[in-house]
């Protein structure tokens, strides 16, 4: 990104059209890899706190890109019901995201059809290794990959926000330019949640119908979550527990030692718990996208790469860093990785996001 915005410097006149074209890499922190930070204030209304954010984008990148994740996602027919029942579905859905998705729509003159599709489109396919970890003095690290077929798109869109309430960080997440919810994200001194696809098929009238019975989708249950929960039991709590449009592994980890787990959801509530048990030697948890009491295919094992790097690594060596790097072995790290985040709630300045495969 660093030097997309020296290049574009370096052409001089055509600077002030760059500018207008390039979505956000201009706004590069000038680490390499490191994503746009924003501030997202709770404190604006639903329809407003995006805006600040999306102004730094040009709105017919965006829109384009809304067009492929949808066109590759959404089989046609959704499309044409989903234009019709939107006005239903929208009653349904839960707030403050709906008013969300409405103000940037309204913003980038999008359908908000188009909107909530692609706010829970991306539910569908992102696949992902998740790891928590504690080290030998107790000290709790949690990374992830998110590995996902739109990645030229996707990775110029890849954000950091930090969500703003009374003025201050209330908790901070990556995600997408126009996605409201959080696959990944941190409760400062709290909790950190990551999410990992869960692959049962994928039917967009059983979607239609979870989202009826009032069921969360799974990134808004997480950053409503990171919003509302005091503490690392009370967001696995709700995490395992509330109803979800799909089924997905939630990740959490803690700040004290021994807070980590791994939820295994069903849509109406948890099928496993599987903590951290430092005191047997289990002082690490790895999910990808296959249950862990059975075995990983083989056509997609990045399972077993992941534990033998965490086991190369050992406890005593553990470390934000040191996690980095094992989320960067390959095949844990692949060409469908968008991003790697590593946290520890304990220290919450360490978040750190960086922007994978860049082109
Ligand atoms: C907004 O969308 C409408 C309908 O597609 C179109 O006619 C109009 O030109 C668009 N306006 C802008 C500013 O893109
Ligand atoms: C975000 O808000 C915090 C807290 O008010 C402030 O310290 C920081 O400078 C803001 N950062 C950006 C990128 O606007
Ligand atoms: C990792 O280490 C544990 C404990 O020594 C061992 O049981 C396990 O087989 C190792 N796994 C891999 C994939 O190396
Ligand atoms: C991505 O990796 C897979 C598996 O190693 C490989 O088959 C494929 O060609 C790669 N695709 C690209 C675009 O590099």
């Amino acid at each position: 990104m660093g030097n997309r915005a020296t290049g574009a410097a370096g052409h001089g006149a055509h600077l002030a059209l760059a500018l207008l074209l390039l979505p956000g890499p201009w706004l590069s922190t000038g680490v390499p890899g490191a994503p746009p930070l924003f501030n997202v204030s709770m404190d604006a209304a639903p329809e407003q706190r995006w805006l600040p954010m999306l102004q730094h984008y040009d709105p017919d990148f965006v829109r384009a890109a809304v067009a492929e994740v949808i066109g590759d996602r959404v089989p046609q027919w959704v499309l044409e019901m989903i234009g019709e029942v939107v006005s239903k579905v929208e009653s349904f859905l839960p707030q403050p995201f709906t008013d969300e998705i409405r103000g940037m729509c309204n913003f980038l003159n999008l359908s908000l059809a188009d909107g909530i599709l692609v706010n829970l489109a991306y539910e569908a396919s992102a696949f992902c290794t998740s790891i928590v970890a504690q080290d030998s003095q107790g000290h709790i690290y949690h990374g992830r990959n998110l590995d996902y077929p739109f990645g030229n798109v996707l990775r110029k869109m890849t954000v950091d926000v930090q969500f703003l309430k009374n003025g201050q960080v209330a908790f901070t997440g990556t995600t997408f330019v126009g996605y409201v919810g959080l696959w990944t994200g941190q409760s400062p001194h709290k909790f950190t949640v990551s999410g990992d696809e869960r692959d049962k098929g994928w039917w967009w009238e059983n979607v239609i119908a979870a989202i009826s019975l009032g069921h969360s989708p799974i990134s808004w249950l997480i950053r409503k979550t990171l919003s509302d929960s005091e503490n690392f039991e009370a967001a696995v709590y709700t995490l395992a527990k509330t109803p979800l449009i799909a089924d997905v592994y939630y990740i959490v980890g803690g700040t004290s030692p021994r807070e980590g787990v791994v939820i295994t959801r069903n849509r109406g509530g948890p099928a496993d718990i599987w903590p951290l048990d430092p005191l047997n030697g289990a002082w690490f948890r790895v999910e990808t996208n296959y249950d862990h009491w059975k075995p990983v295919p083989k056509r997609d094992d990045r399972r077993t790469p992941a534990i033998k790097a965490l086991n190369a690594t050992g406890q005593a060596h553990i470390s934000l860093e040191a996690l980095f790097q094992v989320l960067s072995v390959f095949p844990v790290y692949n060409n469908c990785t968008i991003y790697t985040t590593v946290m520890s709630a304990a220290e919450p300045d360490k978040y750190m996001t960086r922007v994978r495969n860049p082109s």
